[in-house]
């Protein structure tokens, strides 16, 4: 039987330097330091932070930084530099400098931690191969909803599943928002001011409402659930800028909640990827998820239904990860193990055009008021193949009317060449809103 490693007797501390000491950095110190005696105790050696590096000491927001005078580095070159360093944690965020730093810490055999969803979406491919080359561990929990341990659960608990379908409420900001809309009524730009006040937004809010940032961490579940590259382009994206308080009414009334999910599903000709605020059924269980929290709900084909719940930003949910995957490094360096779970995506998969999805949908179009109006659209519908489910006629005013039609479910490409006929009509004035519904 092999020798089981002794806790007390590999006394050299592993090294960590930080690239970033702002909401991430800073709470994945505390949550280290405050942990730091049993943390010890579970990897079985010591760790120690040497030294952080971010853009400017003196910012005012380090002045009270628990950090001795020592640890405070030149820059972020001197980290990744730095012989004696054996994981960089890099949360600076953006893609440059983060690539090339992070790449050249691969290059000098360091372990990589990182929070950063746009690096690992956008250079991920070249980062797990070097990582792979190094034979080190590249680990990035906190970039998928913050705090959920998703990434550890798709690679490792879940890795004798073929994944089917999942589900995710992966951006804080926008839940946020929808959430304030639904409960207290707000319109959107007043809530969305209340996100960025709260922190939950990214520092350009567009990357939230636009729906960027949840299309990277589709891209990055995607890439591991399917075990097949996807390149963040490749995720259909659409944001939440466009909804208005109507929409959220009649989803109440209808039965729904309007929530921006991201959705990746393996079908028998490819993969469909899709980012985008959804008409989701009072029924099911992520419409319960409000606020800045997250949930991914998965399908697997012998876990069947499972969902994973928390909070998807912050600095000690973030923090939480980000030592999770430092810990988890360090056990392999003490067991000379790292490298043990490369990049997993075998396949080439097909990733199918969001025009294949086939969903049932909701429309809100506003119309003349006149005789046949109503049965012209419906014709139109019929003749594309697009059956409807249900039909709301209100605000007519003998002038104009808004109609809100429900269908039963129809492949994107129909619907489309439908509506692109319902909107040259003469009396159809516009098509508010089309959202995809899910049961
Ligand atoms: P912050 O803006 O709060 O912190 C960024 C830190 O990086 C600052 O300390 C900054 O230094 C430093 N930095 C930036 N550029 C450089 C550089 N070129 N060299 C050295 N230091 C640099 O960002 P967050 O902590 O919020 O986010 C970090 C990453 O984590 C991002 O990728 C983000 O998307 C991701 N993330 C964030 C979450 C959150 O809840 N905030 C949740 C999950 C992921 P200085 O202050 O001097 O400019
Ligand atoms: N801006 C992101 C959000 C932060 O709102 O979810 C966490 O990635």
């Amino acid at each position: 039987m092999p020798k089981r490693a002794s806790r007390t007797s590999d006394a050299a501390p592993i090294n960590i330097g930080f690239l970033g000491f702002g909401t991430v950095g800073a709470g994945a110190f505390q949550t280290l330091c405050d942990n730091l005696p049993s943390i010890t105790l579970k990897v079985g050696r010591p760790l120690a932070v040497k030294s952080v590096a971010v853009r400017n000491w003196n910012q005012p927001r380090y002045a009270n930084a628990p950090l001795c005078t020592a640890q405070r580095a030149k820059d972020a070159w001197a980290v990744v530099e730095d012989p004696e360093i054996d994981i960089v944690v890099e949360c600076m965020g953006g893609v440059e400098p983060a690539a090339e730093l992070v790449l050249q810490a691969l290059r000098n055999h360091k372990n990589v931690v990182t929070a950063n969803k746009e690096l690992i979406a956008r250079r991920g491919r070249e980062i797990l191969e070097e990582a792979d080359k190094q034979g080190v561990d590249i680990q990035f929990e906190a970039a998928v909803a913050g705090g959920i341990p998703i990434i550890r659960a798709l690679k490792e608990s879940l890795a004798g599943n073929r994944i089917q379908r999942m589900i995710g409420i992966v951006n804080g900001t926008t839940n946020y928002i929808l959430t304030q809309m639904t409960e207290r009524g707000c319109e959107f730009t007043t809530a969305l001011a209340e996100a960025q006040a709260k922190g939950y937004a990214e520092k350009d809010p567009t990357a939230d409402v636009e729906g960027h940032d949840a299309a990277y961490k589709l891209s990055i579940l995607a890439s591991i659930a399917f075990e097949s590259r996807v390149d963040v382009e490749q995720v259909h994206r659409e944001g939440i800028a466009g909804l208005t308080l109507a929409d959220i009414e009649y989803a109440r009334q209808l039965g729904y909640v309007v929530k921006l999910l991201a959705i990746g599903e393996e079908t028998p000709a490819g993969l469909l990827l899709r980012v985008h605020p959804t008409y989701l059924h009072h029924s099911h269980p992520l419409t319960s998820v409000s606020g800045a929290f997250n949930a991914i709900w998965v399908q697997g084909s012998s876990v069947g239904k499972v969902m994973f719940y928390g909070q998807g930003a912050g600095s000690l949910p973030t923090g939480s990860a980000v030592v999770g995957d430092i810990i988890d490094i360090a056990r392999n360096i003490r067991h000379k193990a790292t490298g043990r779970l490369p990049c997993t995506c075998f396949s080439n998969k097909t990733i199918l055009d969001v025009n294949e999805t086939v969903t049932k949908f909701y429309l809100r179009m506003e119309v003349a008021d006149r005789p046949g109006v109503l049965g012209r659209i419906a014709t139109i519908l019929g003749n594309e193949g697009v059956s409807v489910a249900s039909v709301l006629q209100s605000n007519a005013s003998g002038e104009e009317a808004e109609i809100v039609w429900v269908t039963h479910e129809v492949q994107e490409v129909k619907l489309r060449r439908a509506l692109e006929q319902v909107q040259a009509l003469d009396a159809v004035k516009c098509i508010r809103t089309c959202l995809r519904v899910e049961d």
